[in-house]
């Protein structure tokens, strides 16, 4: 996977940009506040339709601009493709294909696969459980496009059932005569997700271990496995419909509980990783430098794993993480990532060895 160009228009604060990229390391060097985050920005949003910085889509448009627009170039084993995303303030995103409107976002993901790795990845470990499952759903995401549409549809679900359960107190008979129908659909979608979560694990965890081990020298070993709040053994997450009444019971036994939070207690939304040293928990036993070696190595687990699964590896793209790491880890880092496109944004380029240097300034790039 290769990103070969990129052109954007009133994105942050860049007003006009045409970005060439080299195959292999490129290095977006500058000042603070210059653009380098907002370019790495450009290229997870044509990636995935989303920001890694904000859910409100409309602070990407430049101020004072209406609308901005990311085209980028990119080549797979196969082809050389384009994704443009056009945003108004207000409006749905217009996305095209390959100068073909797409109807949704979620028809992209997958085409152009990337991993973001950014400095607060490496407190992944210490870090609540939201930024881990964010971590799965965005690495799963785009390597299995039902994944994705589960997810949307879960979420969309989970929506009406928190609503149901708000309205609940003043109007027990729709929550009474509704809320097993919502229920059953939660839980079908829960068990769909949890098994393809519990199974990336499986797969991740051999390279999670298998890099920290190169990294530390260490023979502590970790694993890493998917946490449900239905509390079934790993292994049970593969049987969808035991999975399924596994959510199902837990959803259609607490109501009064329920009611009383205003939301729905059990779920995917509620579900966790753990991670492990040694059999005993990282996030309460591991040293902070141990820490901090399990979350790098769980970034580049999520390369191993997207290459194996898919034939092809994805384009890194590391925002400020090498003068967030001490040397051993910086060599770690630097030898692991050869043979494949990275784009790198730092303030200090000395101690990033080769590659195409970008340098940026007041949203240009030169
Ligand atoms: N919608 C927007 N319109 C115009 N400018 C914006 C917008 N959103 C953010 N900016 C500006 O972009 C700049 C930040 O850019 P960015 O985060 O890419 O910096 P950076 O080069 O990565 O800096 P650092 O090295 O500190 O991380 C800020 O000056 C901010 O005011
Ligand atoms: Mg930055």
């Amino acid at each position: 996977m290769e990103c070969n160009k990129i052109r954007i228009r009133d994105f942050r604060n860049i007003e006009q940009a045409e970005i060439e990229f080299d195959s292999g390391v490129n290095i977006l060097c500058g000042e603070n506040a210059q653009g380098k985050t907002n370019l790495l920005e450009a290229i997870h949003f044509t990636a995935l339709g989303k920001s890694f910085r904000t859910s409100h889509d409309e602070e990407m448009i430049r101020f004072g601009a209406e609308s901005c627009e990311v085209s980028m170039d990119f080549t797979d084993s196969v082809r050389r493709q384009n994704i443009t995303v056009r945003m108004m303030a207000g409006k749905r995103k217009h996305i095209e294909q390959n100068k073909v409107k797409v109807g949704r976002v979620s028809d992209i993901v997958g085409a152009f696969r990337t991993v973001l790795f950014c400095p607060e990845h490496l407190s992944l470990i210490k870090e609540g459980p939201g930024e881990r499952r964010n971590y799965l759903d965005i690495a799963i995401s785009q390597l299995y496009p039902v994944y994705l549409k589960s997810l949307q549809k879960y979420n969309q679900i989970l929506k009406q059932r928190n609503q149901l359960i708000r309205n609940a107190e003043e109007d027990r008979r729709t929550f009474d005569s509704t809320v097993e129908f919502w229920s059953r659909q939660l839980a079908h979608e829960a068990a769909v997700i949890a098994k393809y979560r519990q199974r990336y694990l499986k797969t991740a965890s051999v390279h999670i271990e298998q890099c920290f081990a190169e990294m530390t020298g260490e023979r502590e070993k970790p694993t890493a496995v998917y946490l449900g709040s239905s509390k079934q053994a790993p292994e049970e997450y593969e049987d969808v419909e035991s999975t399924e009444a596994a959510y199902l019971s837990l959803l259609t036994s607490h109501y009064d509980r329920e009611i009383g939070a205003g939301s729905t207690l059990w779920g995917i939304h509620k579900d966790d990783i753990e991670i492990m040293l040694n059999d005993k928990p990282a996030r309460a036993f591991a040293s902070q430098g141990q820490q901090r070696s399990l979350a790098l190595a769980m970034k580049l687990a999520e390369g191993e794993v997207c290459a194996a699964v898919c034939g092809e590896k994805p384009v890194f793209l590391f925002d400020d993480v090498f003068s967030e790491l001490d040397s051993t880890r910086r060599a770690y880092l630097s030898g692991k990532i050869g043979e494949r496109q990275v784009i790198i944004t730092t303030c200090e380029p000395s101690g990033i060895a080769g590659g195409k240097m970008i340098k940026v300034e007041n949203g240009t790039f030169k």
